[in-house]
């Protein structure tokens, strides 16, 4: 198959380069810097330089695709708008050049666990949605994927838990901090994060891909239910001098870090039948429980990162 791919060089896009170049398929990444290209051709892609403001640089590349998975989202003011631009352009390109030659093709989206809000009670994809203001434009944009769907498009949904594994991300951060002597939690800690590793989410975006029938909302978590308290003690035990553990009052941890305090405080069950009705079995079954090669893995990215 051959899959474009958007934020390959960002956390979630690297673990799906990796997989889709592990499965076989043919991936044309956009890369917004030079140097950034040069680094997915090393990982087997066919880089153009593009960003997603500018159609223009790589919507041909996307029309002669079968697939396009979007991971990329700017991390400015104009993030979301930028997004929905974007998503609006894209699936427009792919109905487009479906009626141009005839070919089926997909696209999938990533979004987040974050837009289900609080779900202390299990939440499968079919749950209601209560986001909390950080994901509160989610939906939207989840809506206008889904309802792209039609005879020649495939289109799907993927809600990844909090991310883990290799040097990036809110649990590679709690493993810095723990390494520098003081990691803080957002509140008491007592909330659960649905969370997933990273090479486990990979392996499901090429699941759904080659699963011509699977559309709709998957959920990605390892289904753990930790405690966020768990979790930071488990790295605290794991590095080579116990560090401070500070938790940060709500209304401390809303003034340092906004909307996205409360994001990081939700307490959430998260369960993913329909990705295991693809026969997806996460290989890590929490973070509690992988933290020894995750502090390894962190210190990997670590060393990768000092030598580039
Ligand atoms: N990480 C998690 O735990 C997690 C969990 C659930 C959902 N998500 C969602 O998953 C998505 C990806 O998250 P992530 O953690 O992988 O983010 P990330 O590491 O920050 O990566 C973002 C990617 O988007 C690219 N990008 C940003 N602005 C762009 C633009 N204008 N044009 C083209 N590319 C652009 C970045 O390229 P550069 O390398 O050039 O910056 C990078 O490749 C986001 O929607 C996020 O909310 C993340």
């Amino acid at each position: 198959m051959h899959i474009f791919l958007t934020g390959a060089t960002g956390y979630i896009g690297s673990a799906v380069l990796d997989s889709m170049i592990k499965g076989g398929h043919q991936v044309t990444a956009i890369a917004r810097d030079p140097e950034k290209a040069e680094r997915l051709l090393a990982r087997g892609a066919t880089p153009i330089i593009a960003e997603l403001g500018l159609p223009k640089y790589y919507v041909p590349a996307l029309k002669s695709a079968d697939a396009v998975v979007h991971t990329a989202l700017e991390s400015s003011p104009r993030g979301v708008q930028l997004d929905k631009q974007a998503l609006e352009t894209m699936l427009g390109a792919q109905v487009e050049a479906s009626r141009a030659d005839g070919r089926h093709r997909s696209f999938l989206y990533t979004s987040g666990v974050w837009v289900l809000g609080r779900s202390g009670k299990a939440a499968e994809e079919d749950a209601p949605l209560d986001p909390p203001e950080y994901s509160a434009w989610r939906p939207a944009h989840e809506d206008i994927v889904l309802s792209a769907f039609s005879s020649t498009l495939r289109t799907a949904v993927i809600r990844p838990g909090i991310v883990y594994g290799g040097g990036r991300g809110i649990v590679s951060d709690l493993i810095k901090d723990a390494l520098n002597g003081l990691v803080r939690v957002v509140g008491p800690g007592k909330n659960r994060w649905a969370c997933v590793y990273d090479h486990d989410l990979g392996d499901l975006y090429l699941r759904i891909l080659e699963s011509p029938l699977a559309a709709g909302i998957f959920h990605a978590t390892d289904e753990a239910d930790e405690h966020v308290s768990e979790i930071v003690e488990a790295i605290a035990g794991q590095v080579p001098q116990r560090p401070d553990i500070r938790n940060m009052p709500m209304a401390e941890a809303r003034k340092k870090l906004g909307a996205y305090a409360d994001a990081l405080a939700l307490d959430q069950k998260v369960r993913s039948p329909k990705a295991r009705a693809l026969g997806w079995e996460p290989t890590q079954a929490g973070i509690a429980t992988s933290v020894a090669r995750l502090v390894e893995e962190y210190r990997n990215a670590q060393r990768e990162k000092n030598n580039e």
